[in-house]
């Protein structure tokens, strides 16, 4: 029988955070932290030093079954858990080779898909839990790269989980991000948004159970679009070609 979804206590839980070691998944490691968190699993690719007793450096590539069931092994006790790992390779959808397109999926669709599935036996057992899905804006605006075909990609895998671990109690929240701290947008210029203001709505969410953070103006400005006609969001479309 499923059970009505509710928030998730920071303080005194143990957690997880993917590409905790630098970036946004740093600012989400120190704010869990800063709320209580006991303990704070970081993940990366490559071995990291210890830089605060509660933070339990992980070695873990999300591309990796064998990587990905013994982080799950390592950090058997989480009941939060955030996938923040991801790539960008700048990949024209028409001209760059399928195989880099690929890897995009990989990382931050199949990354995350399997993740969550090591990790949500692990989140059932407790009474309430959290999984929380960075994701970009750009799940809902495409500038015509790789990139963003995988963020449409898990923007629905992630639904889909969030349906799926109700049942459990496992809230599944997705925080929408525009841009932070570099340029995304190949040109474009959009307001960067503060890492740290960032991981501080997230850790809300997981407090109050929500299921979407729009975390900046830009990304709830092209959300508030979606529902109209193509051109509002693809103004170019109307130019002479
Ligand atoms: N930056 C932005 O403006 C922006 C905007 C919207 C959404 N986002 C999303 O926010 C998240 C964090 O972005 P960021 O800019 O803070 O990160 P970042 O500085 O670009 O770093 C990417 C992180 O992902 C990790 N990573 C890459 N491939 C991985 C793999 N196969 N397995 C495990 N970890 C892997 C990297 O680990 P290593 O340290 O081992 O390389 C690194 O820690 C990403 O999911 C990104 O798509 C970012």
């Amino acid at each position: 029988m499923s059970r009505p979804p509710t928030g998730t206590p920071i303080a005194g839980a143990v957690a997880l955070v993917t590409a905790g070691n630098r970036g946004l998944g740093r600012a989400l490691v120190d704010e869990l932290l800063e709320r209580g968190a006991t303990k704070v699993y970081a993940t990366s690719r490559s071995s990291q030093r210890r830089r605060d007793e509660r933070i339990v450096p992980l070695v873990l590539d999300v591309t990796d079954d064998a990587s990905v069931a013994a982080a799950a092994r390592a950090a058997s006790n989480v009941s939060i858990v955030v996938n923040n790992a991801g790539v960008q390779l700048g990949t024209p959808v028409l001209d760059a080779p399928l195989d880099d397109i690929r890897s995009e999926l990989e990382t931050n669709l199949f990354g995350t898909i399997r993740v969550a599935r090591a990790f949500a036996p692990i989140l059932a057992s407790h009474s309430s839990s959290a999984m929380v899905n960075v994701l970009s804006v750009l799940s809902w605006l495409a500038l015509g790269r790789g990139y963003e075909i995988s963020e449409a990609a898990a923007w629905s895998a992630t639904n889909s989980m969030r349906l799926q671990l109700r049942g459990q109690g496992t809230v599944v929240t997705a925080l929408y991000v525009g841009c932070m701290d570099r340029d995304v947008t190949a040109g474009v210029h959009i307001p960067e948004a503060d890492p740290r203001d960032v991981a501080r709505q997230a850790a809300d969410a997981i407090v109050a159970g929500t299921f979407e953070v729009l975390s900046d103006d830009v990304t709830r400005f092209v959300k508030s679009q979606l529902s109209r006609d193509v051109t509002a969001l693809y103004g170019q479309l109307l130019a002479a070609a």
